[in-house]
């Protein structure tokens, strides 16, 4: 028993210096795991910290789990341990951009999806109002659980004040361009106008001059006939009288009365002087039509008989309508309505007449290319110049179409377009409805319109107002 005491006491002890050993060999594993784990959670918010991200974690309940130290420092705290247990509302961010982090935070959570670059505006808690590009992915545990929320933001301030400054400009850029779009389109519309009004004041001043020159010899002429018709009338009763007292010539007078057939020439040179007097009164006339055709505008409105601006337009036209060696002449076919003279332009409208007439001279002489003489008498080529009062009241109508080809749907939109011709270069500018529909709307504010089918003509319709509104 003595001895077996000692024994046992001797077996615990060796148990205890083990034990001991274990427990000391245990603590300073321990020891060693811990250092190893504040070693690793040292290192973890190294990187953390280094990372140019501000980075953030919270629990379900929107509090802050943790941080980095650029947050803490976004958020005006001096360490992340601060930040712990804070949530976004006692920070120094506005109310409204909280509600939408909150908002956010809640959607990724539900959703269990993450958001990435999101943008957002946030004011530090150094007062800085800040732009940042934040991601934001929910968090879980083991299960799979979402238990909360992981953000990361950048500052894009910079980036972003530059995005704005570089929006500001191309709003801006945009708007002068807009502004230098309408400016040029304004020059040129002006341009147009004085391109044609030049054209068409040289012609009316070339017009105009012709039939100034033509009016002093056919006054010569028409001066001159008169008196002509009484020698005339004198001379042939003088010969009368001869005869009646030389019934019997002498042989070489009768030979020479024979050659000379005076008979015919008693009977026909009465008859030559009215011709001559109807020549005299035709060239008058062109005259006339010359002058009103070149009627300058003055620029302001003058009473105008729409149906003296056909004519003398059809006038000047004339060697086109007439017929050349591949076509007969272009019919033209006038239904003038009853209208009162309109308050107008009358050179703007004759050169819109001029427009729309050679137009449809061209379109009939395109029509025209590869049919025969013949084919093209049996279905002739018409132009029509139809006139009437207007559906509303004091307005009048001109319609002026011919029997071509007529203008392809498509075209049809296109055809008052600047520069828009289907001619070949050197025939067409793609001028003359542009010009015309500017006339008519732009300085009469009514309307020219076309109607068209594939080989049925093409119809051109000019709306007046009798009296132009001021
Ligand atoms: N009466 C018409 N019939 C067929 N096409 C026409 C007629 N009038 C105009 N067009 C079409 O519209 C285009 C534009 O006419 P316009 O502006 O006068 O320019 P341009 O006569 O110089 O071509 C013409 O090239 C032609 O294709
Ligand atoms: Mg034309």
């Amino acid at each position: 028993m003595d001895q077996s005491l000692p024994s046992t006491l001797e077996g615990c002890h060796a148990e205890l210096v083990t034990l001991r050993r274990i427990h000391k060999q245990e603590l300073e594993r321990r020891q060693d795991m811990e250092d190893e784990l504040r070693r690793s959670q040292q290192l973890l918010q190294l990187v953390m910290d280094t990372l140019p991200e501000a980075i953030f974690w919270k629990d379900r309940n929107f509090k802050y789990l943790g941080c980095n130290q650029k947050f803490a420092e976004n958020a005006g705290f001096r360490a992340p341990v601060e930040v712990i247990g804070e949530d976004d509302y006692d920070l120094p961010w506005k109310k409204e951009e909280t509600d939408w982090f909150r908002m956010c935070d809640r959607r990724v959570m539900e959703s269990n999806t993450a958001e990435l670059g999101i943008v957002e505006p946030k004011v530090y808690g150094d007062g800085q109002q800040r732009w940042l590009e934040t991601n934001k992915a929910p968090l879980h545990d083991a299960d799979g659980n979402v238990i909360g929320i992981l953000g990361t933001y950048q500052d894009i301030t910079s980036r972003r004040e530059a995005e704005i400054k570089l929006q500001e400009l191309n709003q801006k850029l945009q708007r002068q361009a807009v502004e230098l779009n309408s400016a040029l389109e304004e020059l040129q519309r002006s341009q147009l106008q004085l391109i044609q009004g030049e054209k068409m004041s040289a012609l009316g001043n070339l017009v105009a001059g012709v039939a100034h020159e033509i009016n002093n010899p056919v006054s010569f002429l028409s001066g001159n006939l008169q008196p002509i018709q009484e020698y005339v009338d004198n001379l042939l009763a003088a010969i009368d009288l001869y005869q009646q007292a030389l019934p019997e010539p002498h042989e070489a007078l009768s030979g020479e009365i024979e050659e000379l057939d005076l008979d015919f020439i008693r009977e026909d040179l009465p008859k030559l002087l009215p011709s001559m007097r109807e020549g005299i009164r035709r060239v008058r006339e062109i005259s006339v039509s010359l002058r009103t055709f070149s009627r300058a505008d003055t620029g302001s409105a003058t009473p105008f008989n729409v149906h003296e601006g056909l004519d003398s337009t059809l006038l000047i036209l004339r060697h086109r309508i007439k017929a050349n060696e591949t076509r007969p002449p272009i019919q033209i076919v006038k239904h003038y309505g009853d209208l009162p003279e309109i308050e107008c332009l009358p050179g703007r409208l004759n050169q819109v007449f001029m427009n729309l007439l050679a137009n449809g001279i061209d379109a009939l002489d395109e029509a025209s290319q590869g049919r025969s003489f013949q084919t093209i008498q049996d279905n002739p080529n018409q132009l029509t110049i139809r006139t009437e009062m207007g559906q509303e009241p004091d307005h009048i109508c001109i319609h002026i179409s011919d029997n071509g080809p007529g203008i392809a749907k498509a075209d049809q939109q296109k055809v008052f377009e600047q520069y828009f011709t289907k001619k070949g270069v050197g025939k067409g500018t793609g001028l003359g409805l542009t010009i015309s529909h500017q006339i008519i709307v732009q300085d009469h504010q009514e309307s020219l319109t076309v109607r068209s089918q594939a080989n049925q003509g093409a119809e051109f319709t000019i709306t007046l107002p009798v009296r132009i509104k001021h």
